[in-house]
């Protein structure tokens, strides 16, 4: 029988983290996956660092393609340094080639950029490829809110699932030990059954899509979703969490894809206002406060626009949800750029293009992303949090507004 071949598209800080997690468990689970991993990088130069373990290297000596110091190396100095990758990651900077033959693809990029990699995989895929999106926001266009799963998955023609968790990348790649959650829930033609019957369950293609009331429903072309060849190992729960499970990263499956993508991505809107909280020094209470409204504003974000099935409990008993926006409060990007920020009052973007070396922050551009659908949708006051976090970052409202701004809805327990 043939063997799944996995390549991570993406190689920041938590795509080269989850591409180490992934490669130990395809060479430990040997009958399932191909051993060798490719990762698709955003090819750049750059210089390893004089503090670096590498510095005495022959490629120390001046700028060098990261693909090239990866390969060579085993080490992402840019986005991942000081961890030691194993040797089956293999650095690509060409997307089709890095996907190419590839039945799993892992998306793990900046949202910014996934609209880009989708329109140079189209057509460069294995039609039968199915997608898994550690992608952590939401793409509002003119047509609605979408999730990064669904969006995906639409582009490119094939069922695409998601992962989300409290998961600072840092932590995972010294393999300190966290949880995370994966939604996978392809349509019922995969187990087993490799003739497609009827419309999928709730793939990627048929999750219910909130459209702009002024405008009409696009009426968006649907790709038959493909089975996998028989030959395959199934893709079930089971399998699709050897791909991810180590004894440092515990993996729960769920059906849920809305609740964990909406978790991961609202959860960076409310890590800001947490920054800008404690940038002012008002201490543990006030991000606890701040924490309680963003769980409360993302559960009644998925109610309401994903009605028909995001689940209430993926929000509070799985790492997707409360715990990752606790970790993120404490000790994220955002939270972290957010804070320095009000401290030293200059703006985000500044904080972000000093502290970060090329990562990205995602809170802020979903922050104005979610602001534009509410506002569209009439409902920007039902989401004081989500609001007030928008209001600060164009300036109209300074963080020391956010209790004001929070009234109405502490007012109306
Ligand atoms: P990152 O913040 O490290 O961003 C850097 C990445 O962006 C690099 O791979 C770089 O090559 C790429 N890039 C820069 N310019 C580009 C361009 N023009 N086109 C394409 N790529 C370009 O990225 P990350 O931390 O891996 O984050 C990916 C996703 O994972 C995000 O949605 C993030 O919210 C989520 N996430 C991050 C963490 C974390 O701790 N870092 C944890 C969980 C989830
Ligand atoms: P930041 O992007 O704010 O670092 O959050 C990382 C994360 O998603 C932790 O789960």
């Amino acid at each position: 029988s043939r063997k799944h071949k996995v390549a991570v598209i993406g190689s920041g800080n938590w795509g080269t983290t989850i591409a180490k997690v992934i490669a130990e468990n395809t060479k430990e689970h040997g009958d399932i996956f191909e051993p060798e991993v490719h990762m698709w990088v955003f090819e750049e130069e750059y210089s390893i660092p004089k503090d670096s373990k590498h510095a005495n290297s022959d490629l120390a000596s001046g700028k060098q393609k990261l693909t090239h110091l990866i390969n060579s190396l085993h080490e992402n100095f840019k986005y991942l340094p000081g961890i030691a990758l194993p040797h089956n990651v293999v650095a690509t900077p060409d997307i089709a080639e890095a996907a190419r033959d590839a039945t799993i693809l892992i998306f793990n990029l900046p949202h910014q950029f996934i609209a880009r990699a989708c329109q140079n995989l189209q057509g460069k895929i294995v039609p039968y490829a199915r997608g898994i999106s550690c992608i952590k926001g939401v793409e509002v266009t003119d047509e609605g809110c979408e999730l990064f799963s669904d969006s995906i998955g639409q582009k490119l023609g094939i069922y695409c699932g998601a992962l989300s968790g409290a998961n600072i990348a840092n932590e995972i790649a010294l393999e300190k030990f966290s949880e995370t959650t994966v939604a996978y829930d392809p349509p019922a033609m995969d187990s087993q059954n490799p003739t497609p019957q009827g419309s999928p369950k709730t793939s990627s293609t048929n999750l219910p899509q909130l459209v702009f009331e002024d405008k009409p429903a696009p009426t968006k072309k649907k790709t038959p979703l493909q089975a996998l060849p028989s030959e395959f190992p199934p893709l079930h729960h089971k399998n699709m969490k050897k791909l991810f499970h180590r004894p440092y990263f515990h993996v729960r499956m769920v059906s849920d894809v809305a609740g964990v993508s909406l978790g991961g991505a609202l959860k960076n809107i409310v890590a800001l206002a947490a920054g800008f909280v404690d940038g002012l020094g008002w201490g543990d209470n006030a991000k606890a406060a701040v924490m309680r409204v963003g769980i409360m504003e993302s559960v009644r974000f998925g109610k309401t626009f994903f009605a028909d099935s995001v689940r209430t409990e993926t929000f509070t008993e799985e790492s997707c949800g409360v715990a990752d926006l606790i970790t993120s409060c404490s000790g994220g990007r955002n939270f972290r750029c957010a804070k320095m920020s009000v401290q030293e009052g200059k703006p985000i973007a500044e904080i972000e293009e000093r502290e970060l070396n090329g990562q990205k922050l995602q809170g802020t551009s979903t922050a104005y992303e979610v602001h534009s659908f509410l506002l569209k949708q009439g409902m920007e006051k039902e989401f004081p949090l989500f609001t007030a976090v928008w209001s600060i970052l164009e300036d109209k409202n300074r963080p020391e507004d956010i209790p004001h701004l929070l009234e109405p809805a502490t007012a109306e327990k």
